[in-house]
């Protein structure tokens, strides 16, 4: 089944560009439709624009006002009007910004993933690969799930481990988790297109090379 996909960034754009290039040497079958960016400064856009890929940008600021629920509400309004036309299975959420409201995530029943820098159920919210690094934790992660309503804490679709071996502060960490997070947006993606097992354990066996804990 060919995946269509929606991309959701705010900075760089690593995993997106990811996706991108694993579809481009046939190792993910899916399309992106558009990339979206809630930050026009987001590198990730420029890098969408050079490979032809449709990318739209809303920011969040120009929304911005004393009633956070009210200008939130708004803005994911206008987001939606923006890309309600293009028919996806999925919408990727990959370093995405921003906090998604009840009635947007409405529109898009049990469509909407996204990657979280730490393993879930453990250290929720902005911070976790600051929270996981001075926990004292000797295992740290990254997850991929359904969003729901409560942040970060919908169904998990993948989760990929790595050790703190090495690592002498949240930013060597964080580096660690990218590679990670890489292959586990991957492996979920692979996982929703009902990729055959062959090729999951492949994706297993690549991450294990680099002591990467994928499933
Ligand atoms: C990633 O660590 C992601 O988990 C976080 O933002 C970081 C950057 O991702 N939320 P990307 O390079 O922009 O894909």
């Amino acid at each position: 089944m060919i995946l269509r996909l929606g991309i959701f960034i705010s900075g760089q754009g690593s995993n997106m560009k990811n996706i991108i290039e694993s579809i481009r040497n046939g190792n993910l079958n899916a399309k992106v439709e558009f990339v979206f960016s809630n930050n026009e400064s987001a590198k990730g856009l420029e890098v969408a624009e050079e490979w032809g890929i449709k990318n739209i940008c809303l920011p969040r600021f120009k929304f911005d006002n004393s009633d956070y629920k009210t200008s939130r509400d708004k803005y994911e309004e206008d987001l939606y009007q923006l890309i309600k036309d293009y028919d996806v299975d999925y919408i990727c959420l990959a370093g995405f910004m921003h906090v998604l409201g009840e009635k947007f995530l409405s529109y898009y029943p049990k469509k909407i993933i996204n990657i979280h820098p730490a393993l879930l159920p453990s250290f929720r919210g902005a911070n976790g690969i600051k929270d996981a690094f001075t926990s004292g934790i000797k295992i740290a992660g990254c997850t991929i799930h359904f969003i729901v309503p409560e942040v970060d804490s919908g169904e998990i679709i993948a989760q990929a481990a790595v050790t703190l071996e090495n690592c002498n502060n949240p930013g060597e960490l964080a580096r660690k988790v990218l590679i990670a997070e890489h292959l586990s947006y991957l492996y979920a993606l692979k996982k929703l297109s009902r990729e055959n097992d062959n090729k999951l354990s492949e994706l297993r066996d690549e991450a294990y090379k680099k002591w990467i804990l994928l499933y």
